[in-house]
């Protein structure tokens, strides 16, 4: 049977939202919530006759680059159901998404990832390497004098007028972080029903201030568990972040000193995390190293000269992009003063490699040498992959603080 791709109809955004869970093997609670986030002139449906049996939608949003940020097509609420797999219904979806993000001017693609093996062959590269610890509360302490702040509890309704104010000061710092609208606050970070709840406890807003302001803040739930009457509660952080590095120890010490509860779990924090070294026992954190954003180059061009470098220097790559053939070739970038010029050129080439690879590179989260290492990257000449990780070098590791 034929599958035709087609947008999803304003009226029809719950509908999408019930198919992408359907594929997940999910029902639809908290469909009317992510319903509202939908840009349905972005949102496809493919359909078998009149029935979708599958979906995906781009969110626009701005995301952090080094030294700035770009416009970018944010992928999520992909699936197909399992009576029409592996027939090519997503290759198309994300032909068709990556056509339209392209047309718009975006240079970048984001997405979360449910299993690592789907999109590398898109041109999706693992940008955003980063850690979940899970540590024992009576292990948990830091070594660094202790800062003198205030932390208040404040309602989810006061949150939504604090927490932004903070969230952004961090976000145009740190390579990986996405612009977040107010209905995104609403909707999404600091939703608390049922589903955004599941099973723990109610989302608890901490703010931390140091002279009086507000300078850091946690969102966190609390998993109760009474078993033989002594507490094994687990405190599962979903968000800690501090505008300055005092800010964030405060805001740890404040999490690491909440009684009742028996573990700290946090996941997805950048693998430079003041945490990890500013703990006494770092191997109690028990850190696993994973992946969180993947970046994908729609226009490798204008996503080269859209970042800052951390050195002057030049590199020719020569990339390989069979899915957006657009890509394909050598280019040279020049970097001076930190800003990049890329044009085409004929010069032996530094690198060559596919475009994934440089989207795992492009927010400096990843060591070129690393990749060429792993046998992923050809190092063409001597010396190369040493340039390149002074150039795409960023002053701080990516983080992407949230799934979407
Ligand atoms: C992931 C999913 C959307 C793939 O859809 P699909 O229509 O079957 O994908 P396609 O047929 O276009 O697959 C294209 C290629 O990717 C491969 N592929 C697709 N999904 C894969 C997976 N989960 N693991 C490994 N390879 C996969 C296919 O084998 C195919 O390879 P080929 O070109 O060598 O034959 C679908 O399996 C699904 O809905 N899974 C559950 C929900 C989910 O994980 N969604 C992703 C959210 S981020």
């Amino acid at each position: 049977v034929e599958i035709a791709i087609r947008p999803v109809r304003p009226d029809e955004a719950e509908r999408f939202v019930v198919v992408a869970e359907m594929a997940f093997g999910k029902d639809a609670q908290g469909a009317d919530r992510f319903a509202q986030l939908l840009e349905t002139d972005r949102a496809l449906f493919a359909c078998d006759g009149d029935q979708p049996v599958g979906a995906s939608a781009v969110l626009s949003f701005r995301v952090t680059v080094p030294g700035g940020e770009l416009p970018a097509a944010a992928v999520t609420a992909v699936g197909v159901l399992p009576t029409h797999r592996r027939r090519g219904i997503l290759t198309r979806l994300m032909h068709a998404m990556l056509a339209d993000a392209r047309g718009r001017g975006e240079p970048l693609a984001v997405l979360w990832s449910s299993e690592a093996t789907i999109y590398g062959r898109f041109g999706f590269g693992d940008a955003v390497p980063c850690g979940d610890v899970e540590v024992e509360r009576a292990h948990a302490r830091l070594r660094t004098d202790p800062v003198p702040a205030r932390a208040r509890l404040v309602p989810l309704a006061a949150a939504a007028d604090v927490l932004p104010g903070v969230y952004d000061r961090v976000r145009v710092a740190t390579p990986g972080m996405l612009a977040r609208s107010e209905r995104w606050w609403r909707l999404h970070r600091l939703a608390d029903d049922e589903t955004a709840r599941g099973g723990a406890g109610p989302l608890v807003a901490a703010v931390v201030e140091l002279d009086g302001r507000p300078e850091g803040y946690a969102l966190y739930r609390i998993e109760h568990d009474w078993g033989e009457g002594v507490s094994r509660a687990v405190l599962d952080v979903r968000e800690a972040m501090g505008t300055t590095p005092a800010a964030t120890r405060a805001v740890w010490e404040f999490l690491f000193g909440i009684d009742l509860v028996a573990r700290v779990r946090a996941s997805f924090l950048p693998l430079d995390h003041p945490l990890r070294f500013a703990v006494a026992e770092p191997r109690r954190l028990r850190m696993r190293v994973g992946d969180s954003l993947w970046v994908r180059l729609v226009d490798v061009d204008a996503a080269l000269a859209g970042r800052r470098y951390g050195a002057d220097g030049t590199l020719v790559l020569d990339v390989a992009d069979d899915f957006c053939p657009w890509n394909t070739g050598r280019r040279r970038l020049e970097v001076h003063g930190g800003r990049g010029r890329v044009e085409p050129t004929e010069e032996p080439a530094d690198l060559a490699l596919d475009c994934a690879e440089l989207g795992a590179l492009y927010l400096g989260g990843v060591d070129p040498g690393a990749l060429v290492r792993a046998g992923l990257v050809d190092e063409l000449r001597e010396g190369a992959a040493e340039r390149a990780a002074r150039l795409f070098r960023a002053e701080r590791a990516p983080w992407c603080a949230e799934i979407f």
